[in-house]
């Protein structure tokens, strides 16, 4: 992944619970695209594209991307489970592969960025 210039500033830390996750469509493709997770004060990134068939959307509703406790991310589709941290799939049809991470920056007033693959470049 090419490191993009400046991030897209997509949401406020206080949208999302700890733990918890958000879908966005910073694209406005009219579906979402990507995911946050927020676990404590850290906040990860995602495509919103399970690893096991080619990109299926993952959330079995808004903003659903956690399993029962919030402890992993899940692909409701056939019940992948992934790490929170690194995007590793733990269990499920598509063990070992990982989810594909965006860079992400929480900014001191809780702005949440993200560097999007397709930003523009300055
Ligand atoms: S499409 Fe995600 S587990 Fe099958």
């Amino acid at each position: 992944m090419s490191a993009p210039h400046a991030p897209v500033w997509l949401a406020h830390i206080e949208q999302l619970a700890d733990p918890g996750s958000l879908g966005l469509d910073p694209g406005g493709t009219g579906q979402d695209t990507l995911m946050l997770v927020r676990r404590g004060s850290d906040v990860f990134a995602y495509l919103d594209a399970c690893p096991h068939l080619g990109g299926t959307p993952m959330a079995w509703r808004k903003n659903a991307y956690l399993n029962g406790d919030g402890s992993r991310i899940v692909c409701h589709a056939h019940g992948a489970l992934f790490d929170i941290a690194t995007g590793e799939c733990l269990r499920g049809p598509c063990l070992g592969q990982r989810l594909t991470p965006l860079q992400t920056v929480v900014a001191q007033d809780g702005r949440l960025g993200v560097y999007l693959p397709h930003s523009p470049s300055p």
